[in-house]
């Protein structure tokens, strides 16, 4: 199939950027391909580690050749030194070693300018409620009198715009930084608008982690507070990755109270252990189950694993949430329960957590 136009055309202005050994970037094995979506053009440039530095100038330099041809979209160029160049496609394996060493890049972990303090909310298993928590978590922390943003970095499957009622693709200034989308009194970007289909797939890896990062710095946030990140499920490349080249504050884990779960979020806070990065605590979702018509309570998941896990391992237990129909309702009416039905133990139950995670950070 032929290129679409605007990847033809990045693909000729290329051929004018150099690479170190005095060849073109666009004949480079390293280079990926160019990823084309309505708001954005993506590549990555892999080097071998330790080129990094030296790739500095090809990265801005193929940035602005391909901003001559992006008509309006915004262009991210990674370099990615997790895996050899040429070899296009393969997930990164050079990312674990640091986690299995406990190392973190110092060099490379640097603070967000603008932004106190950054969380990640993960979970060692899908569909616990991260997304929720994250949501309903920065609610809270916004109505403790906080500046607050929400990060959504879960490429596999995000959901803040849909949470939050976010419509629509980023729109960036004239300096080629994003505007947040403004919701409920929060900050936020998601990388949703940025993968389209089959896309996703190709985002995923080192240039995926690569792309993230850029999001969170190229994103104009203003001063915050605090961010809120929802990391994608489970303890793989990507997760890894964003720990060794972000400064968390802090992880939140969320499980439900069932043994499967809790397994996975062990794994979880181990590996956040491993790089350094403390947990906060966790949280329990799905604790136990409301009945809506007559509002008794049932511990049918047998509600305290949660609680029972953090216990063993001396981490802070940060609060349950109960499974209660108006949370989803809420979720996917785009109002957030904390937004809609402030006054419900359910929004007070995400308001308490937010309260221990604000003391915990000394934000308030
Ligand atoms: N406490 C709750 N009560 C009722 N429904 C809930 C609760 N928490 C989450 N849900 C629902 O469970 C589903 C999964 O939640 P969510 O998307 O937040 O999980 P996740 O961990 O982010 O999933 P994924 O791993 O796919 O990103 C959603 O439909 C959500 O509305
Ligand atoms: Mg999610």
């Amino acid at each position: 199939m032929a290129d679409h136009p605007v990847i033809s055309a990045i693909k000729r202005a290329l051929k004018d950027v150099q690479v170190p050994d005095g060849s073109a970037l666009a004949d480079y094995a390293g280079l990926s391909d160019i990823i084309l979506t309505p708001s954005a053009i993506a590549f990555a440039i892999a080097v071998e580690p330790g080129m990094e530095g030296a790739f500095g100038p090809v990265q801005v330099a193929a940035t602005k050749a391909a901003e001559t041809c992006a008509e309006g979209r915004k262009v991210l160029v990674s370099i990615t030194a997790d895996r050899a160049p040429g070899n296009s496609g393969a997930n990164s394996s050079g990312a674990g070693t640091g986690a299995g060493a406990g190392q973190k890049s110092p060099n490379q972990a640097t603070p967000v300018k603008g932004i106190k303090k950054i969380i990640a909310i993960a979970s060692g298993k899908g569909g616990v409620g991260k997304s929720t928590s994250t949501v309903n978590i920065a609610l809270g922390l916004k109505n403790l009198g906080l500046k607050v943003g929400v990060l959504d970095a879960d490429l596999y499957g995000p959901s803040i715009p849909k949470l939050l009622g976010i419509e629509g693709k980023p729109a960036f200034r004239d300096d080629k930084l994003f505007k947040p989308f403004e919701a409920y009194g929060l900050k936020a970007m998601s990388i949703g608008p940025m993968l389209e289909g089959d896309q996703a797939v190709v985002w995923r890896g080192p240039m995926a982690s690569s792309a993230l990062r850029q999001l969170l710095r190229e994103t104009d946030w203003g001063d915050l507070d605090v961010l809120v990140m929802d990391l994608p499920p489970g303890t793989g490349d990507i997760q890894i990755s964003l720990c060794q080249t972000v400064e968390f504050s802090g992880v939140v884990i969320v499980s439900t109270p069932q043994d499967l779960a809790l397994i996975d979020a062990k794994k979880a806070m181990d590996m956040f252990t491993r790089l350094n990065i403390p947990v906060l605590g966790m949280v329990e979702n799905m604790s136990y189950f409301i009945a809506p018509d007559t509002g008794k309570r049932y511990d049918i998941f047998g509600h305290g694993g949660a609680q029972d896990t953090a216990k063993k391992m001396e981490l802070d237990f940060l609060g349950e949430v109960p499974l209660h129909m108006s949370i989803r309702q809420q979720s996917d009416a785009g109002v957030p329960i904390c937004v809609d039905q402030p006054e419900s133990d359910e929004a007070k139950s995400f308001g308490r957590i937010a309260d221990k995670i604000a003391k915990n950070l000394d934000l308030i």
